[in-house]
């Protein structure tokens, strides 16, 4: 898809903001293009930016082993993040970086066109629930933007409080489904066959 590779090119030297300044490498994104299913975090941290690659420490570790848990591989999603440069000692993004970097994180949703998007933690809950508590808004998918939004608590909350350990891993669990019924509802208002379409 030469117009992906295009705009990661453009991730790839952006100076829109000042993290450009301090960052090793940009992490743009990484996974299958044809993605059912788009994962969306904060940011880069330290191993992130050291690599180029998105959730490769130990929040990454944990996503890796939830999606194998549902039968799938980084390979067959999309997994990226708010903003694609670091922020200095991993601090929250400001309002003014998340805007600069908005219009990439908008092109990777419409190039992909995921079925689902699982907004990981609050950051990017908040782009598409400004306002409301993720406490409330996780576990249950929504529309929003023309997409079917699936917020859940982001990895490593989980690894700073054990307790929610099994509140990510269950609303993981009941991501298979929700995509077979994404897929089905889409196929049927298309006018498609509905066998053969899932990826689970
Ligand atoms: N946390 C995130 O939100 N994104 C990453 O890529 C790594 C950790």
């Amino acid at each position: 898809m030469p117009d992906f590779e295009a705009l990661i090119q453009e991730i790839q030297s952006c100076t829109r903001c000042a993290l450009s300044q301090k960052r090793t490498r940009t992490v743009p994104g990484e996974g299958s293009l044809a993605a059912a299913v788009v994962f969306i975090g904060e940011g880069p941290g330290y191993h992130e930016d050291k690599q180029g690659r998105p959730f490769v420490g130990a929040a990454g570790q944990f996503l890796d082993e939830l999606l194998e848990s549902i039968g799938l591989k980084r390979e067959d999603v999309y997994i990226t993040n708010m903003i694609k440069c670091r922020a200095p000692n991993n601090r929250d993004p400001l309002p003014a970086e998340i805007q600069a970097c908005r219009p990439y994180l908008d092109k990777q949703l419409e190039m992909i066109g995921p079925k689902v998007l699982v907004t990981l933690g609050r950051h990017s809950f908040s782009r598409f629930f400004p306002g409301e508590s993720i406490g409330k808004a996780r576990g249950q998918a929504r529309k929003m933007e023309g997409l079917v939004v699936y917020p859940v608590y982001h990895p490593a909350a989980a690894l700073h409080n054990p307790k929610l350990r099994s509140v990510i891993e269950s609303d993981f669990k009941k991501l298979p489904d929700l995509v077979r019924r994404v897929e089905k509802e889409l196929a049927v208002s298309e006018g498609k066959a509905v066998s053969q379409l899932s990826l689970f």
